[in-house]
């Protein structure tokens, strides 16, 4: 078991963080170490001004990701920091007077300036500069145009500045900054009020010691969903059957083999959760008995295996449920609808995600996938090929909407 459940919305959630060209740029190494205490992911952006200041080592190491410091430099950082989708929020700590105008004016001529125009999550940014340029009219002239396209401008605070000034021009503190991120990040903690219990991966039948019975699943679509919960706010319960997938940070992962083991942590766990989504490749049939020593060939030329069926977790659980919401999967190869739609009256779901695991592109092992939603009320949501991580958060939505009564636009932060 792993993780803790943190009450701010910043926990699994991708923060860029920009740095520019202050001598305030110091501060932002803290900033980068209190995000990551928070549970943040986050990618470090510098200005060439601020790579003056602080070197991008510092900050690689601390983040453990490479800075982005170079429109023309290619690698994975820079690539997924100009993809709108993955980035959940802009933090711009210290931002320079110079800076601020770019942004106002929509200038893309270095890493973060360009990632402003692509993405569309919310952007918070703290100012530092001297206090005879906070209160110039071009300054707060652009402080205003981004104030009105929806930026969170922090005032910076009074105080001693670089100069020998006294004014207000000083980087505001790390707490009001934490605060004003994970204020940022609260429309998007619409699940924050559940607990979710998800199965993810395929199951191992042991035939012998040496070998077993399994599937094609690699776990890929349950880990999405775990990661995706938790990133919405979730309390969340990942049982994963073998997987070489790492367990999502702030989620609690409980490591099974088989059907059997899968079935008992998932009871274990079925009362206390509110949604249950069993993503797993559960095992259909196990061999009856396993040998204790590495079966022999012993010059056979054919062998018969004999097979149990195992539980059928998923339609056990739903016939336990109190008042949990029950999601189920159906892989399937052909007449993918109407087999979902069996198995969805046949276990007494609220949900079923429907995919063909032999369409291109998708199905069992792939980082894409395709699906399409139906609902024991009768609605039905197809969802293109997409990335799994994006599937998770539009399964989450579908669940939300249609199991539990629509959006939750607030976030708890006790
Ligand atoms: N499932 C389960 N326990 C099993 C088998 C399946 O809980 N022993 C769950 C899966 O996790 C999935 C759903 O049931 O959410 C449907 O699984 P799937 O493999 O698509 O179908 P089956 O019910 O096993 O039926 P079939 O193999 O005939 O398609």
């Amino acid at each position: 078991m792993d993780g803790a459940r943190l009450s701010t919305c910043l926990w699994g959630k991708r923060v860029a963080l920009g740095v520019t060209g202050s001598i305030a740029a110091y501060k932002a190494i803290s900033l980068l170490r209190a995000l990551k205490r928070e549970g943040a992911v986050v990618s470090v952006v510098m200005t060439q001004a601020a790579t003056k200041f602080v070197t991008p080592l510092t900050f690689e190491v601390l983040s453990g990701t490479r800075v982005a410091t170079d429109l023309f430099e290619a690698h994975e950082e820079m690539a997924h920091l100009t993809i709108p989708e993955q980035v959940d929020v802009v933090l711009v700590a210290p931002a320079t007077a110079n800076f601020l105008a770019k942004a106002a004016l929509g200038l893309a001529d270095d890493v973060l300036t360009t990632m402003l125009l692509s993405t569309r999550c919310p952007v918070v940014v703290a100012p530092a500069m001297d206090g005879d340029m906070w209160i110039h009219p071009t300054v707060v002239h652009h402080v205003q145009t981004l104030k009105a396209r929806g930026v969170v401008v922090l005032e910076p605070e009074v105080g001693p500045l670089a100069s020998g000034q006294v004014a207000q021009g000083r980087l505001c503190g790390e707490a009001k900054i934490l605060a004003a991120v994970d204020a940022a990040l609260a429309a998007q903690c619409d699940w924050h009020d559940q607990v979710v219990l998800v199965s993810a991966g395929p199951t191992q039948e042991p035939i012998d010691p040496v070998r077993f019975l399994s599937n094609r699943s690699s776990g890929k679509m349950g880990y999405a969903i775990a990661e995706a919960a938790r990133a919405r706010g979730a309390e969340v319960i990942l049982v994963s059957g073998p997987s070489f997938l790492n367990s999502p940070p702030g989620v609690t992962t409980i490591r099974v083999n088989t059907a059997a083991e899968m079935a008992d942590a998932l009871c274990r766990n079925f009362r206390a959760c509110t949604v249950l989504i069993m993503a797993a490749a559960v095992a259909d049939f196990r061999p009856k008995d396993e040998a204790e020593h590495k079966i022999k060939k012993q010059g056979k030329v054919e062998m018969v295996l004999e097979l149990e069926s195992t539980t059928d977790i998923l339609a056990m659980l739903s016939a336990q449920r109190t008042s949990q919401i029950v999601v189920g999967f159906a892989a399937e190869t052909e007449q993918v609808l109407s087999h979902a739609q069996d198995k969805l009256r046949a276990k007494g779901l609220d949900l079923i995600v429907a995919n063909d695991v032999t369409q291109e592109g998708g199905g069992f092992g792939s980082d894409d996938n395709a699906a399409v939603i139906l609902s024991a009320t009768g609605e039905q949501r197809a969802l293109g090929l997409m990335p799994k991580r994006r599937l998770a958060d539009e399964i989450l939505t579908a669940v939300r909407e249609l199991c539990l009564g629509g959006p939750r636009r607030e976030c708890v932060t006790e």
